[in-house]
């Protein structure tokens, strides 16, 4: 059964601040959907809603995740039900390598599909986490690393996109993945998101700039305006945001913009 992300009139609210003003969005396992829009306008915050930070309130509507009620579930639980969320800003963890990170939140996946499960025997994952690192061109000694610790922004990048390959997911949200990337390290970070996506993965690619797009073919673009969507269109939407910039935006959606 194809797995689907869906968010129904979302209002969230930070420090009693009202951000989302009602967003709907529909995004289903094999597609890409890619979110734009200008600064300061909610697409973080959609997207810490959905990993269920605890800044982010919601004040009405509703996510349903593979028919179950998102905004019920912890976090964690959010993840092993199989939704991945890649941020602007990773942390680091120093004391935990990226390996044993990894394997961790593998295992912790693997056992809430099936209780029995008894982990990833350990050869089987090095020569799993060998194979996601050889697709993405990371070099093998990151998997020692601990997380994020001195990472580049770049590494930082690369190492969310490890995760998400090691993960699995059904559905993956990336916010700003591409910021900070390199033009080669965007190439391959794009072409791993093109690999994963697909018949088994959705993604929901949060970005700036078009040139992402360019490597991974979204089937549906977003333009976010003062907390809703207001447009949504196919993959030349975005490169009309880059030659018109959001000027057409705003007067279109005034009262949107200025809410
Ligand atoms: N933790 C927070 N504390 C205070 N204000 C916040 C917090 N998170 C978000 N906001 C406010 O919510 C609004 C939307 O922010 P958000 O980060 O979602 O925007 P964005 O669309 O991701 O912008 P950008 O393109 O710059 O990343 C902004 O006005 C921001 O200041
Ligand atoms: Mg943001």
């Amino acid at each position: 059964m194809t797995s689907v992300l869906e968010i129904r009139n979302l209002h969230v609210s930070v420090a009693d601040k009202p951000i989302l003003k009602g967003v709907n969005l529909l995004v289903k396992q094999g597609e890409v959907h890619a979110l734009m829009g200008p600064n300061g306008t909610g697409k973080s915050t959609l997207a810490y809603t959905l990993m269920g930070h605890p800044l982010y309130v919601v004040t009405g509507g509703q996510v349903i995740f593979k028919g179950v009620d998102l905004l019920e579930l912890a976090p964690d639980e959010r993840s092993r039900l199989g939704l991945f969320l890649a941020f602007q800003y990773p942390v680091a963890i120093p004391g935990v390598s990226v390996a044993n990170f990894l394997r961790t939140a593998l295992n912790a996946r693997r056992r809430a599909a099936n209780p029995a499960d008894k982990g990833i025997p350990i050869p089987e994952f090095r020569k799993l986490l060998k194979a996601k690192m050889d697709m993405l061109q990371v070099s093998h000694d990151f998997a020692g690393r601990y997380l994020n610790d001195g990472f580049s922004g770049g590494e930082k990048k690369r190492a969310e996109i490890l995760q998400m390959a090691t993960l699995d997911p059904e559905i993956a949200v990336l916010d700003e993945t591409d910021s900070g990337l390199d033009i080669d390290a965007l190439r391959i970070v794009a072409e791993g998101v093109n690999k994963l996506a697909g018949p088994n993965m959705g993604a929901l690619v949060i970005t700036h700039y078009q040139r992402i797009l360019n490597y991974i073919k979204p089937n549906v673009v977003h333009i976010m305006l003062g907390g809703q969507i207001v447009e949504s269109g196919e993959a030349d939407l975005a490169l009309h945001l880059e030659e018109r910039g959001y000027d057409w935006v705003r007067e279109k959606y005034q009262e949107k913009a200025e809410a």
